[in-house]
């Protein structure tokens, strides 16, 4: 059995105090929940996320890390600076960073695999245009972009990760994908994990959806076969997490 991750992309939103008082707010919403909850927050609210959600089940995540170990690469975070702020998860190749600041897939798969090198926990990001949706060629694009994220990956490193699912056009727009939409793109994504690496590593991999999802429509969402939680914008933000975290 997967256990569902519910985790938060707070995306360039809340200060270092912001953070924290959001943190006290989230943490009795989201205690209790039969999830994984993740909170992935901007750089420079890591260490106080981590020192807020000290005591509880919490875990801290980044919304995105380099590939290079250390060195001359201006404004870049790299993993072990993530891993000694408290963090255990990152967020990698999400549409944002895809869209505004050229991340390419052959970029995602190295950030993965750096990733995994370290001991982060990568959340990997895939989704479709809402051109590409109407083009009907979505099941081609993700298909292409999962292999991409997982070249050259062992099948056990790929049990390891969490895709995420997003739909580019549910992003932010409070137009989600159909609960129908939604969960045959996720077992296509557990197809084609399946196709490449097996059967046992497509079974544990877990699978998020993301793209407006919200406290009334998260439960829906999470109890289909492929969705194994979310990766939320907007309502993380907010006291509803709570209730998606619980969905
Ligand atoms: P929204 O939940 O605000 O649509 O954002 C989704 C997202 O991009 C999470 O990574």
């Amino acid at each position: 059995m997967r256990k569902k991750i519910v985790a938060g992309n707070w995306k360039m939103n809340m200060t270092p105090s912001q953070a924290v008082a959001l943190c006290e707010t989230l943490k009795p919403a989201v205690a209790n929940s039969d999830a994984e909850v993740v909170f992935c927050v901007p750089a420079i609210d890591i260490v106080p996320v981590v020192k807020a959600c000290e005591g509880t089940e919490i875990k801290v995540g980044a919304e995105n890390l380099y590939f290079e170990d250390k060195g001359a690469f201006t404004g870049e975070i790299s993993a072990d600076m993530i891993l000694d702020a408290g963090a255990t998860y990152v967020i990698i190749g999400h549409s944002e960073r895809r869209g505004y600041f050229g991340e390419t897939d052959a970029d995602v798969n190295k950030k993965a695999k750096k990733a995994l090198e370290k001991g982060l926990n990568p959340i990997i990001c895939c989704g479709e245009s809402l051109e590409q949706r109407e083009q009907g060629i979505t099941f081609d694009w993700i298909r292409m972009q999962v292999k991409l994220m997982f070249e050259g990956f062992a099948a056990e490193d790929v049990a390891k990760c969490v895709v995420a699912y997003e739909p580019i056009w549910a992003i932010g727009t409070g137009k989600t994908a159909t609960t129908e939409q939604a969960e045959e793109v996720c077992k296509a994504i557990r197809d084609c994990i399946r196709e490449v690496y097996g059967n046992d590593t497509a079974e544990k991999v877990r699978i998020q959806y993301g793209g407006s999802v919200n406290a009334a429509n998260a439960a829906e969402l999470f109890s289909q076969p492929d969705i194994d939680g979310g990766l939320v914008g907007g309502a993380s933000l907010k006291p509803d997490f709570g209730v998606i975290t619980h969905a």
